[in-house]
């Protein structure tokens, strides 16, 4: 059985302990932010950089078929998918390919539509590109959220919206889209003819009963869609920039190929490749290690603000490794920075940056570290939050 590995990681150049001054203007903070674990990857991953880089030879790389049928396996077994590979592109991460995408099917000042809160480089890649971004919030009841169909169908329609960019399942409220709201949402979309990028990089990240629906299991939607997918937060291998984009609908991918073309991105380093396709002939066992010591921490961290902080609402975690916590009950918005970062020296992404100071309460807390850590963030938590 391959055993979970928890690496101390600071000053090992990596963002989440040692780059907090861009986000937090300070150093030194308790790492709980940034979507990246703290343990070592697969044992496959990591002896298939090792043969590569003992090769001693890194010159340009012709990407075997291998690579992609491992990704097409993937995705039959774990997901009930059935890939073709001439669907299969290239970008180096998900959030630049939803960039190129937000250009590649809308104009300048035409409008993109988000289910808020949301990873907040979707509202920066409408922003970015100056387009009109539309919030459509999603509606938490008692901390489990649901789309509100409604809104989301009153604002296409009033706003023009050409594209939607769909977190599924999403960052940063746990939810793992059922197939009936996905049907329900893409419907709306197909009767205002609205494009469809559908980001599931958290796809293989899923707990208890719930299930993943991949968007392109829906044959009648795909002319509208494109889906993103990537090894890098299943496997924890984000520095290695290597994600996949998958175009079903002919017309689609020929404008994919005529943007990346015009932009000479046509594919990646040798080293995204050799470990994605590693990891993905090899890694489920591991990637079952993972989820099992998330889950832990989750219940854990549920269990003790239940005690210590019983009016802090802790989202269900269904889906991905990011706990969404609501403080309102102990500190207003605007004092929540105060405490949590200056008071209790925690860096977490902070609610606000998900939309907007509506969400401002809250905080995303990254599980895929520890239990000692998470420990650790309770403790703080539970400290600092009694006195305010
Ligand atoms: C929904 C979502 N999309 C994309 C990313 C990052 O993708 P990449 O590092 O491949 O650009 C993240 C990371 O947290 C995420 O949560």
């Amino acid at each position: 059985m391959e055993k979970l590995v928890y690496v101390d990681r600071r000053n090992t150049n990596c963002n989440k302990w040692d780059g907090q001054t861009g986000m937090f203007g300070e150093e030194g903070l308790h790492a709980m932010w940034v979507a990246d674990m703290d343990f070592k990857a697969a044992s496959c991953v990591i002896d298939a950089l090792k043969e590569y880089v003992e090769s001693g030879v890194y010159g340009y790389y012709k990407v075997p078929e291998e690579y992609y049928q491992s990704f097409i396996n993937w995705e039959r077994e774990h997901h009930n998918l059935v890939i073709k590979k001439e669907w299969i592109r290239f970008s180096p991460g998900v959030v630049a390919g939803f960039h190129w995408l937000v250009q590649m099917l809308t104009e300048p000042g035409e409008a993109v539509i988000v289910n808020t809160p949301v990873y907040y480089p979707f509202l920066n890649a409408v922003k970015n590109n100056n387009r009109r971004l539309i919030c459509s919030d999603l509606i938490c009841d008692g901390g489990h959220y649901q789309i509100n169909y409604e809104d989301f169908e009153k604002q296409i329609d009033e706003e023009h919206v050409k594209l939607f960019i769909l977190c599924s399942p999403h960052n940063p409220v746990g939810r793992v889209w059922k197939k009936e709201e996905l049907a329900k949402i893409f419907e709306i979309c197909r009767k205002h003819q609205v494009y469809i990028i559908s980001d599931e990089i958290h796809q293989d990240l899923i707990f208890g009963n719930h299930q993943h629906t991949p968007s392109l299991c829906f044959e009648e939607y795909r002319d509208l869609m494109v889906m993103l997918a990537a090894p890098s937060k299943t496997f924890n291998l984000a520095g290695g920039q290597n994600s996949i984009v998958i175009i079903a609908d002919e017309e689609l991918r020929e404008k994919w190929d005529v943007y990346t073309t015009g932009n000479r991105v046509l594919g990646g380093s040798a080293f995204g490749y050799i470990a994605a396709q590693a990891a993905y002939e090899g890694g489920a066992e591991w990637l079952e290690q993972v989820k099992k010591q998330i889950y832990e921490n989750f219940e854990y961290l549920k269990e003790e603000l239940a005690k210590k902080l019983p009016k802090a609402v802790v989202t269900p975690l269904e889906g991905t490794y990011l706990c969404w916590v609501d403080l309102g009950a102990y500190i207003p918005a605007e004092k929540v920075k105060e405490v949590v970062q200056k008071k209790c020296r925690l860096a977490v992404d902070f609610g606000d940056w998900f939309g907007g100071k509506r969400f401002g309460t809250h905080i995303r807390i990254n599980l895929a570290t520890s239990l000692e850590n998470v420990e650790i963030t309770v403790n703080v938590l539970a400290k600092y939050l009694k006195t305010v």
